[in-house]
């Protein structure tokens, strides 16, 4: 009877200790899912900041193309970075008057226009 007691006390303190385990085992990996939430959303944050500039040009594709074969409005692709960047300015600044692309470019930040203008002037 004794024997058994001390064996059930052996068992109890090995489930006791088992349980610690898994404690200590969940505490670990929600501590890994939680530094994976972290750097995850740090990565969103920055690419909120500035999406890559083939993102952000997907939005001119419908008017302009972003292949040799523009469907209707001037082409962007393939030219100068700067050229481009002065005209989206122009626009931003509504000194191009109130047409479609006045509105367009208002909806970007410096940043997004560079990587942008940057992406387009790099398409053949
Ligand atoms: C709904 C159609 C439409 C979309 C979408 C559009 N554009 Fe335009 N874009 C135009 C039209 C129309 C013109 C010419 C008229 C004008 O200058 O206002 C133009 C002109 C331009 C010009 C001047 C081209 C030149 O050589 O004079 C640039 C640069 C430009 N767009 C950039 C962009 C960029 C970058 C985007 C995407 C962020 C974009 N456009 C999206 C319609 C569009």
């Amino acid at each position: 009877m004794e024997r058994y007691s001390d064996r059930s006390t052996d068992m109890r303190s090995g489930i006791r200790s088992g349980r610690t385990n898994v404690i200590r085992c969940v505490g670990v990996a929600s501590g890994a899912v939680g530094l994976l939430i972290a750097v995850s959303s740090l990565c969103l944050a920055q690419g909120a900041v500035s999406p890559p500039g083939r993102l952000l040009a997907s939005n001119c594709a419908q008017c302009h193309g972003t292949t040799d074969a523009a469907p209707g409005f001037d082409r962007l692709t393939g030219k100068s970075a700067s050229k481009l960047l002065r005209k989206m300015h122009k626009y931003q600044s509504g000194a191009a008057g109130e047409g479609i692309m006045t509105h367009h470019a208002m909806g970007y930040t410096e940043q997004q226009l560079r990587d942008l203008v940057q992406w387009l002037s790099q398409q053949r």
